[in-house]
């Protein structure tokens, strides 16, 4: 079976990217990229490539080649799930916030919407393929919607479904790369036509041994579990951090030490201020809920205790920085460094860089927050509290009261800073100036280094205190 129109439901960061790859590797079949988030696709369609909803190094070239070619982004949903023979869901899959399974069960009410809408508007043969990460036999679900509407159907024509896994393997911040040369495509299926139409698709760029195919549900489980695995390697080694300021020894160099063991690998062992992201926790206590729903107390408890670790982690760098400021904090200055949750990417969802700070403007703290691809609007919602105005600024009344600004230039906030702390990895932050930095900090002033960012040979002959994560010596 030949695909010549591909829909994908949902414009985020992993359907925007994954089909904008897609569009540029197959310019033979026309993409359509829908949400009903009619703010998401104004963005898609910005002639100015530097309103994309979605900042990924290498994303707006290939929009800017394929867009109004193959590649089109709009919120009519059903038009185009009907002009459509293949479906992608890459719809949100939040935990859910309240009813059964609260806390750790997936939310899969946007995903039965999407298989609602496929069933209602496709016509013919359509294959739907799972992208959203979902929990173990979601395609039971999407399959029974759609049956049911076969029965239903008043239309003379006779509507045909196959359901697919197709999860994502792909990280923010590198989403193109992951995309281009990906470790490995995993398909779930059953029906060889279909899995074969998904595979050619794949093949024009990726080669036949990294395309593996599995049943469905091994495909599903595959997904958590990959994320649980790796989160699993994060809280690990932020464990060991701690092990190494406690003992005198340096996270980094047993980082290294372990990692050139060939079965460990030396990949994802950088401690940090804990992971986040809206992937690792959602996913993890979904296999939680679903070890739990099976009886399997102790499964569920051993991947819960990566999410706990992490938890006690964050509050662990808020806390330590209170304390090496003589316990108090009220009233001070800090400038935090990076609001993403990893470097190269706008998306905060879940960033360790939200606790610290509430924690840190909760003891009081004036913080002066900057992250060169976060906006003040997005901080702002993420905090919950309302940035100081220019004018509360000048009074300088409510500084002991908890409070932050956003800031553009690092160097003009440097007067009167009691300390600077590291959250994300952007590489601009490498090149600090140090010099001006300590000429017009408060003294004692302290630079706190949560992403082993700073070499510390750049501040070695400088008066700062200087913490960085996991170093004891
Ligand atoms: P996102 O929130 O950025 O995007 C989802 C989009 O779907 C939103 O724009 C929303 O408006 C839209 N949407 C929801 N219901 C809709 C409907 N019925 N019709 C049309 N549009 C609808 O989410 P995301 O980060 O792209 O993640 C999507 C899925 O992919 C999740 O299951 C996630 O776990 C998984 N995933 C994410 C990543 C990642 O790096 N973000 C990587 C791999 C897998
Ligand atoms: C992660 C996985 O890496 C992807 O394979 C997966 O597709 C995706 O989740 C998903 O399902 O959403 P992502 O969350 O985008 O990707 O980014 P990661 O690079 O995995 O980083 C996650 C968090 O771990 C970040 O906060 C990062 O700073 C932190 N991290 C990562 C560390 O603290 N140390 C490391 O060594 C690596």
């Amino acid at each position: 079976m030949k695909i010549k129109n591909i829909c994908c439901i949902g414009a985020g960061y992993v359907g925007g990217p994954t089909m904008a790859v897609i569009a540029d590797k197959c310019p033979d079949i026309q993409i359509d990229v829908v949400d009903l988030n009619e703010d998401r696709i104004v963005k898609w369609n910005d002639a100015d490539l530097d309103k994309l909803p979605i900042f990924e190094p290498g994303l707006a070239e290939i929009v800017e080649r394929c867009r109004g070619k193959n590649l089109h982004f709009s919120n009519s949903v059903n038009e185009k799930i009907k002009q459509s023979d293949m479906v992608f869901i890459s719809v949100n899959t939040p935990t859910k916030k309240y009813g059964l399974g609260a806390g750790k069960a997936s939310d899969l009410k946007w995903v039965e919407a999407c298989a609602r809408q496929v069933a209602n508007n496709a016509s013919g043969h359509t294959i739907v393929v799972e992208k959203s990460t979902l929990p173990v036999r979601t395609a039971e679900v999407i399959k029974s919607i759609l049956d049911a509407s076969k029965k239903d159907s008043k239309d003379s024509e006779i509507k045909t479904f196959d359901v697919l896994s197709n999860p994502e393997f792909l990280a923010e911040g590198s989403a193109i790369n992951d995309l281009l040369y990906p470790d490995r495509v995993l398909i779930g299926g059953e029906n060889v036509s279909s899995i074969n139409a998904l595979s050619d698709i794949y093949s024009r760029w990726v080669t036949k041994e990294k395309i593996l195919h599995t049943n469905i549900w091994s495909s599903e489980l595959a997904k958590l579990t990959a994320n649980a695995f790796l989160a699993q390697r994060i809280s690990s080694i932020n464990s060991i951090g701690a092990l190494c300021e406690a003992t005198g020894a340096d996270v980094r160099e047993v980082s290294r030490a372990i990692g050139a063991d060939s079965r460990i690998g030396s990949k994802f062992l950088d401690a940090g201020p804990g992971f986040g992201g809206s992937c690792f926790k959602k996913d993890i206590l979904n296999l939680v809920y679903l070890a739990e729903y099976f009886g399997l107390n102790e499964v569920a408890k051993f991947w819960e205790s990566v999410v706990n670790l992490n938890n006690w982690h964050q509050a662990r760098i808020s806390k330590l920085i209170t304390k090496k400021l003589f316990g108090t904090i009220s009233g001070k200055k800090i400038i935090i460094l990076g609001f993403a949750f990893k470097g190269n990417t706008n998306d905060t969802r879940e960033s360790a860089a939200i606790q610290i700070c509430r924690d840190l403007i909760d003891e009081g703290a004036f913080l002066s927050i900057h992250d060169p691809k976060v906006s003040e609007d997005q901080i702002l919602k993420d905090l919950g509290s309302k940035p100081l105005s220019q004018n509360q600024k000048s009074r300088n009344s409510n500084y002991d009261k908890g409070s932050w600004e956003f800031i553009k230039d690092i160097n003009e906030s440097f007067f009167e800073a009691d300390a600077i702390v590291i959250l994300t990895e952007w590489a601009e932050y490498k090149k600090i100036n140090w010099d001006l930095a300590e000429r017009r900090m408060r003294k004692p002033a302290w630079i706190f280094d949560s992403r082993s960012l700073i070499d510390p040979s750049d501040i070695k002959n400088k008066s700062f205190n200087f913490w960085r994560i996991g170093d004891g010596s």
